[in-house]
C-alpha cells in the first residue's frame, strides 16, 4: 500500500539532485517540501529559485547535525528524506573529516531526530559506490559493501546505521543506491558538469588514468523518481538500488563532449589517476522495478539536453566557478596532477 505524505523535509535540497526531488514533491506530488540545507560550498539558493514564494515551499538553512534545528525544522513533516551528505571523491582523498561529520554524525542524528518526532518514513539516499569496483557482473541489494575512499566507506557507514536504526529502534528507514547522476544543476567539480564547462572556458578536459573507468550513469529526473518511489511504497529496513542502465567509459563520455562542443580530441589532458579509483560500478535495480519505476531518459537524448542547459545557463556556473571554493579546490587539486 502506497503511502501518502502532507509536507516532507528534503535535507540537502538545495544541492543537484535534492533542488531536483524538492521541485518533483511540490509540483508533480503537491507535497509541500521543506528544505533544510546547510548551503556548504555545494548548496546553492538558486538551484531553488523558481520554487521560491510557492505556498508550499519553505526553505531553512542548517546542518543535520545540529538535531535541535533540524528537530524545529521538521515540526509538523510526515517524512525526510536526506540528499545532505559531503559527496566529491576527491574532496574525499584530500580532505576526509567533512565526510565523516556529515555523512557519518549528521546521519546518525538525523535519524535519531526522526525517531524521537515520530517521522512516518525516512529515506536515506545512499551510492552505488557503496559495494566498491564491480569488475563483472551487476551489484544487486546483497552484494557485499567493499567501498573505496573515504566518500564511498561514510556514506556505506549511513547505510549501516539506517539498517540498526530499522532494526533496533523500528525506525521506518529505507535507503537508496543511485547511480552516477547527470543532469543540470550539478556543481561543476564532477565529471560531466567540469568537462562541459572547461569545454566552453576553453580549458582543457583533465581525463585521469587511462579514461576507460566505467559508470553506469543516470538522469537526475530519474533519480528523483526513483527516491520517490521508495519514499510512496519502499519497506522499511530495505535498500533500493536506482541504476540509469547505461555505462559508459569516461572516454565515451569525452567524446560525446568534444562532439556536441565541436573540439579537436587535442582539448583532452591525460592526468594522474585518482588514487583507489574504482574501475567500474554497475547496479542490478530489479528490486526497485518491482515497484513500478524505470529510468524514462534515453541517455543520448539526456547527456544532448544536459550539455546544452550548461551552454545555455553560463551565469549559472560561472559565479561557482568564479568563486573562492571552486578555484581554491581547482589549485590545490589539478595543480599537482596536470
Ligand atoms: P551535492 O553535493 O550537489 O549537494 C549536497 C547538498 O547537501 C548541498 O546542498 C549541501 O549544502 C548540503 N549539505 C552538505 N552537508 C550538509 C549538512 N551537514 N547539513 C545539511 N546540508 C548539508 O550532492 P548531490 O550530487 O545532489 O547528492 C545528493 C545525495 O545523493 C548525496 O547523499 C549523494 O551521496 C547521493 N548520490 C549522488 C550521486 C551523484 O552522482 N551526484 C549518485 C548517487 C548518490
Ligand atoms: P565523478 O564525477 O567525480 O564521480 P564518481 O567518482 O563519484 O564516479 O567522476 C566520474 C568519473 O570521471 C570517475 O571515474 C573519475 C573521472 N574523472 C576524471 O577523469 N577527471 C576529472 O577531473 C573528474 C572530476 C572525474
Amino acid at each position: 500500500m502506497a503511502q501518502t505524505f502532507s509536507k516532507v523535509l528534503v535535507a540537502g535540497g538545495a544541492g543537484f539532485i535534492g533542488s531536483h526531488f524538492a521541485r518533483l514533491l511540490l509540483r508533480e506530488h503537491g507535497i509541500a517540501a521543506v528544505v533544510y540545507d546547510k548551503l556548504t560550498y555545494a548548496g546553492n539558493l538558486d538551484n531553488l529559485a523558481d520554487m521560491d514564494g510557492d505556498p508550499g515551499f519553505a526553505f531553512v538553512q542548517g546542518d543535520i547535525a545540529d538535531a535541535g534545528a533540524l528537530a524545529l525544522a521538521a515540526h509538523g513533516c510526515d517524512a525526510i528524506v536526506n540528499f545532505a551528505a559531503e559527496t566529491h571523491v576527491d574532496r574525499s582523498i584530500a580532505d576526509p573529516e567533512a565526510f565523516l561529520e556529515t555523512d557519518v554524525t549528521g546521519t546518525y542524528r538525523l535519524m535519531q531526530t526522526a525517531l524521537e518526532l515520530g517521522i512516518g518514513k525516512v529515506v536515506q539516499v545512499s551510492t552505488d559506490e557503496v559495494y566498491g569496483d564491480v569488475a563483472a557482473g551487476s551489484a544487486d541489494e546483497d552484494w557485499p559493501l567493499v567501498p573505496s575512499s573515504p566518500y564511498s566507506a561514510s556514506k556505506a557507514a549511513g547505510d549501516l546505521l539506517a539498517f540498526a536504526f530499522a532494526r533496533t529502534y523500528r525506525l521506518p528507514v529505507c535507503v537508496t543506491r543511485g547511480s552516477n547522476t547527470y543532469g543540470p544543476n550539478q556543481y561543476p567539480e564532477k565529471l560531466i558538469p567540469l568537462f562541459v564547462t572547461n569545454a566552453l572556458e576553453g580549458l582543457s578536459l583533465p581525463l585521469y588514468g587511462d579514461g576507460l573507468q566505467r559508470r553506469d550513469w543516470l538522469h537526475v529526473e530519474d533519480h528523483a523518481r526513483g527516491v520517490a518511489t521508495v519514499l510512496f511504497e519502499g519497506e522499511p529496513g530495505q535498500a533500493y538500488n536506482v541504476g540509469g542502465g547505461n555505462e559508459r567509459t569516461n572516454r565515451e563520455i569525452t567524446d560525446i563532449i568534444l562532439r556536441e562542443l565541436d573540439l579537436p580530441a587535442s582539448a583532452v589532458k591525460h592526468v594522474e589517476d585518482r588514487p583507489g579509483h574504482d574501475r567500474r560500478y554497475s547496479l542490478d535495480s530489479s528490486k526497485l522495478k518491482t515497484l513500478g519505476w524505470q529510468p524514462l531518459m534515453a541517455f543520448e537524448r539526456g547527456i544532448t539536453q544536459t550539455i546544452r542547459w550548461y551552454r545555455d545557463n553560463r551565469a549559472w556556473w560561472e559565479r561557482i566557478k568564479s568563486g573562492e571554493a571552486f578555484t581554491q579546490w581547482r589549485e590545490r587539486w589539478y595543480a599537482g596532477r596536470e
